[in-house]
């Protein structure tokens, strides 16, 4: 059985693409056929796994909005992963989504034609709550949500968390919220543990471990084309390698994801 994971958080830049590309990687390396989808226009997933957006003739918009079947655009991304890419285009999509009956549906009906071809589909969300996140918080079975351990980093949250309750009320009733994600997260500081506690008392909002430290090796790897799982021995790829054996694990054995106390 295929499960779907939504990466999502409508703050930009907390890390939803490089959380997108690592687990991926990971779960590539530990026997999992994972694809990847892109629903970002900006195409940054897509650019940072070694594909020019621009160069595309094909891309999730036209599995959204055409007609053209999921095989027919996705591309091989290195370290096993398929990607199903996203183009400028896509920003087009939310207009043309909005006038179609069961809009919120539709990336649900097309990963249906591929689920026998892949064990795990992480979604890459827009910094947004609009039309393409609602497709794939439907399409999922559980939602992850990165957090950067910043002040402020909560603000934000509550909306994200209503509207993940609104899925489980509309469209996905079997919506599993796993947790909050540290990134970007310094250990020779206070701060960030406090941000999380902080976060873990407003809300009722797991925080999971291990966090993804802070580490300049993510901003090589994207800028190579490939994961920061595909360079030296990090503490970066280290902490995605154990998430992806955790999640692996509570897929499978349904053992409890590890939290932060
Ligand atoms: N653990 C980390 N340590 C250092 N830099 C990181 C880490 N994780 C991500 N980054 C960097 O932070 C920046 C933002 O990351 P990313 O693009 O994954 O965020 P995002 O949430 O997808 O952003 P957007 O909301 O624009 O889609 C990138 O330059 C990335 O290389
Ligand atoms: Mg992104």
């Amino acid at each position: 059985m295929t499960t779907v994971l939504a990466v999502a958080n409508q703050k930009g830049g907390v890390a939803k693409t490089t959380t997108v590309a690592s687990l991926g990687a990971a779960l590539s390396a530990l026997g999992q056929r994972v694809l990847l989808v892109d629903l970002d226009p900006q195409g940054c997933l897509t650019f940072s796994l070694g594909h020019n957006p621009d160069r595309l003739d094909k891309s999730v918009h036209d599995v959204l909005v055409g007609e053209t079947k999921v095989q027919e655009v996705l591309v091989e991304a290195g370290e096993g992963i398929t990607l199903m890419p996203a183009t400028i285009d896509l920003a087009g999509a939310e207009a043309m989504l909005l006038m179609k009956p069961g809009r919120e549906y539709t990336l649900k009906r097309a990963l249906a034609t591929v689920a026998d071809d892949f064990d795990v589909v992480i979604v890459d969300c827009p910094p947004s709550l609009g039309v393409l996140t609602l497709n794939g918080l439907t399409a999922a079975d559980s939602v992850l949500v990165p957090l950067q351990c910043e002040t402020l980093a909560h603000r934000g949250v509550g909306q994200l968390l209503r509207t993940v309750q609104e899925i489980k009320q509309i469209t996905n009733p079997e919506l599993e919220l796993l947790g909050a994600l540290p990134t970007l997260y310094d250990s020779r500081t206070t701060h960030s543990r406090d941000v999380l506690a902080d976060v873990s008392d407003r809300y009722d909002l797991p925080v999971l471990s291990p966090p993804i430290p802070r580490t300049v090796r993510f901003a090589e790897a994207s800028a190579s084309g490939s994961t920061v799982l595909a360079g030296r021995k990090n503490k970066g790829a280290d902490a995605y390698r154990e998430l992806a054996e955790n999640l692996l694990a509570s897929w499978t054995k349904d053992t409890a994801l590890p939290t932060l106390d």
